[in-house]
């Protein structure tokens, strides 16, 4: 079951808030996630990376939109949570969803 979390009053404020490709990490419901706004998109996946655990928060977000862990430089799309050579499990991606109500991310 999702729970929806709610981080932003609408979309705009996110936008606001999230630095275009500047990870931040989000502790919800005691799940650390990392946020990622890359232009109009919003992606939130697993903070731990799927190789050795480091926090992709502190990593770094691609021309196109991947995320790259800090430590070995291993490279995820913030879509799928694949790791691009397929050398480590896939992050857990957790939904986004903004409407009239807020800007929320599940966590399940
Ligand atoms: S801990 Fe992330 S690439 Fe090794």
């Amino acid at each position: 079951m999702v729970t929806w979390v709610k981080l932003f009053s609408n979309a705009s404020e996110a936008s606001a808030r999230l630095l275009h490709g500047r990870p931040q990490l989000c502790v919800l419901h005691g799940h650390r996630v990392c946020l990622v706004r890359f232009g109009s998109n919003f992606y939130a996946v697993q903070d731990s990376c799927s190789h050795n655990g480091e926090s992709l928060s502190k990593g770094t977000v691609n021309h196109l939109g991947e995320i790259i862990c800090p430590w070995h430089n291993y490279c995820f799309s913030l879509e799928t949570g694949r790791e691009l050579h397929n050398r480590s499990a896939d992050l857990k991606i957790y939904p986004v969803k903004a409407d009239d109500s807020g800007f929320y991310v599940g966590i399940f």
